[in-house]
């Protein structure tokens, strides 16, 4: 106990504690019947909130399009310094607007930030260093590679790298990969291919992927634009895009796995816009399982339907499907009503939350009907028909081009909607949607105070060093009560949301290989960091002690190579 000063030792007493896995079951009983909340944050972000990210800042970077015309933030000057006067003309002038925003969550207010190319529709992933990548858009905007280095002063701003994609990029996906700071970046519009960010040799270019070719509706507006991506622990990309997914081994650019179609009709991509993710990894099979789940999306001809004025009830299955080993089979079951254009977030015990969304319809301009105002709780590990349960409703619509993000608090950040190529307030049966509200899970009520771990701090080598893979690191925090409870610890890499997929969302559930409690309400855990980077690729991760299903507020951690 070598790191407990010996005087503390004399008048405290030490309680070991054991680290225990996860399971589900012990710690359900105080959620029962909780609904959460929600919190109208702001009135208006001023610019749609379609792409959100959050920041190891504590901020959350938005933007929309700069084709849709002027937004709710005008500027006084643009960009470029010239001022911005109330005449017709620059009113009209959509360079006298905002089209991106950093949101502030502490002072819970935004910013304008600069964006010159349209990046509407694009992809994004957080490099090692916090700095975020993003990638396409449309028109000007469809090649270009940008960067934003949170910053957290109000000083920094995008820029715009000088290199480009090989291909246009509009509904592409990006994920995060194992080598240090490489991003492939997958489809688009009529774009099968895939290529690498940044290219490693000269003259490298894009890979064909007759994948998206054989997956693509033509008629039906494509449904396999923004596929979904997950990284498996043996390094190879889980593509999934319409009904059917492979595994890709991206050194070699060959396919070697196809994986069974999902059961059912519909289909899971854009238009149709259903969403994924790749269930938590554990250490207790040292990260190995990969499950993937995919929920919602739209009924066959949905998006050709809409089009006529007839909006056909959404996709009501979810799929889940262990993507490692030799039996892959998707399972089926149902959430408690149908629904597309939805989100998914991983929560920080390991439940999916699903909210935004709507019931019937398909993705694009006006194409959807009935609101779904009710988040619904998935728990992947109870039994199979105990697992969804219908939360709390918001009386805000978020259909098309609306997103969600889990905050360090706990809390998940919900923007957008804009079923419409231009700012529309009237006269439309879903209006663009500025209000910014968070939606307050159960677990944040004031009664579960005393289970919360509190004021956790996480103990670095260097400050400005990662933690290495595999090493240990400390974690201290406060607990009012002893725990009776399981304790977990969790790491979230924070994902780039659009279009209903959050890219390169990942949560790991951490070793723990001690944990001690002092009498007088410390604890110090000593946690293992994630194995390798095909784990847990390089970057800032949310790092959060849960107790008996009580989350902490999360810490920003970073994991890399030495
Ligand atoms: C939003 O506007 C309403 C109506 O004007 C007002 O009552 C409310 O306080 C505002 N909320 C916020 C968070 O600004
Ligand atoms: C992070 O890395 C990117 C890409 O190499 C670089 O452009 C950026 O400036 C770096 N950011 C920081 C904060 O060092
Ligand atoms: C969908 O909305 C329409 C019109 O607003 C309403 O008449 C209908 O009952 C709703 N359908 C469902 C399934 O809620
Ligand atoms: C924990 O942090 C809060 C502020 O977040 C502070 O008020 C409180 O005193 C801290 N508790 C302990 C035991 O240090």
């Amino acid at each position: 106990m070598f790191f407990i000063s010996c005087s503390k030792i004399m008048i405290t007493i030490l309680f070991f504690l054991i680290c225990v896995g996860f399971s589900d079951g012990a710690n359900v009983r105080p959620s029962e019947g909780r609904k959460g909340q929600w919190q109208l944050l702001l009135n208006s972000t001023g610019v749609v909130g379609m792409h959100l990210a959050l920041t190891y800042k504590n901020t959350v970077v938005m933007f929309d399009q700069t084709g849709a015309g002027p937004s709710r933030y005008k500027l006084r000057r643009r960009f470029h310094g010239s001022t911005c006067s109330r005449s017709r003309h620059d009113m009209m002038d959509s360079t006298c607007y905002a089209h991106s925003v950093e949101y502030d969550i502490s002072t819970n207010k935004v910013r304008p930030l600069r964006i010159d190319t349209d990046p509407w529709c694009s992809s994004g992933s957080f490099l090692s260093n916090g700095t975020l990548l993003q990638v396409g858009g449309n028109e000007k905007g469809a090649k270009r590679v940008r960067f934003f280095r949170p910053c957290g002063n109000d000083q920094c701003n995008w820029i715009q790298s000088k290199k480009t994609l090989s291909d246009m990029r509009w509904y592409a996906s990006s994920q995060l990969l194992p080598e240090h700071d490489r991003v492939v970046v997958v489809g688009g519009r009529r774009t099968f291919t895939y290529e690498f960010v940044p290219k490693i040799s000269r003259g490298e270019k894009s890979f064909d992927l007759p994948f998206l070719h054989q997956t693509d509706d033509r008629n039906e507006g494509g449904n396999n634009l923004y596929p979904f991506l997950h990284l498996s622990s043996d390094g190879n990309l889980f593509i999934f895009a319409n009904r059917d997914s492979i595994l890709l081994n991206l050194r070699r650019n060959r396919v070697i796995k196809t994986f069974p179609r999902i059961p059912g009709e519909g289909s899971r991509n854009y238009p149709s816009s259903g969403s994924s993710v790749i269930l938590p990894l554990d250490h207790r099979d040292n990260f190995q399982k990969v499950e993937v789940m995919v929920c919602g999306g739209s009924s066959t001809g949905a998006f050709t339907a809409a089009a006529r004025r007839r909006f056909l009830e959404g996709l009501r299955s979810c799929g889940r499907m262990v993507i490692t080993g030799e039996r892959n089979k998707w399972n089926m079951e149902h959430m408690p009503k149908p629904r597309l254009l939805n989100d998914m977030v991983i929560l920080p015990k390991g439940d999916i939350l699903i909210i935004n969304g709507a019931e019937r319809g398909s993705a694009g301009y006006d194409n959807a009907r009935n609101a779904s105002l009710e988040p619904f709780l998935y728990s992947p590990n109870k039994r199979l028909g105990a697992r969804f349960r219908v939360l709390m409703s918001t009386k805000i619509a978020r259909m098309y081009h609306s997103s969600a993000t889990l905050l360090p608090d706990g809390r998940v950040l919900v923007a957008g909607s804009n079923p419409h190529g231009r700012y529309i307030f009237h006269n439309v049966a879903y209006p663009t949607e500025l209000r910014l509200q968070a939606f307050v899970p159960h677990y944040m009520e004031r009664r579960y105070h005393s289970l919360r771990p509190n004021n956790l701090t996480i103990e670095y080598g260097g400050a400005n060093h990662a933690i290495e893979y595999g090493k240990e690191f400390r974690v201290r925090f406060f607990l009012m009560r002893r725990p009776n409870n399981e304790m977990e610890f969790s790491a979230y890499a924070p994902p780039f949301t659009t279009h209903s997929f959050a890219m390169n969302q990942r949560m790991l559930k951490l070793r723990c290989r001690s944990l001690q409690r002092s009498g007088d309400g410390w604890v110090l855990a000593v946690l293992e960091a994630p194995p390798s980077s095909l784990v847990a690729p390089s970057g800032y991760y949310m790092l959060t002690v849960v107790n008996g299903g009580i989350p902490s507020m999360s810490q920003w951690v970073h994991f890399g190579h030495a």
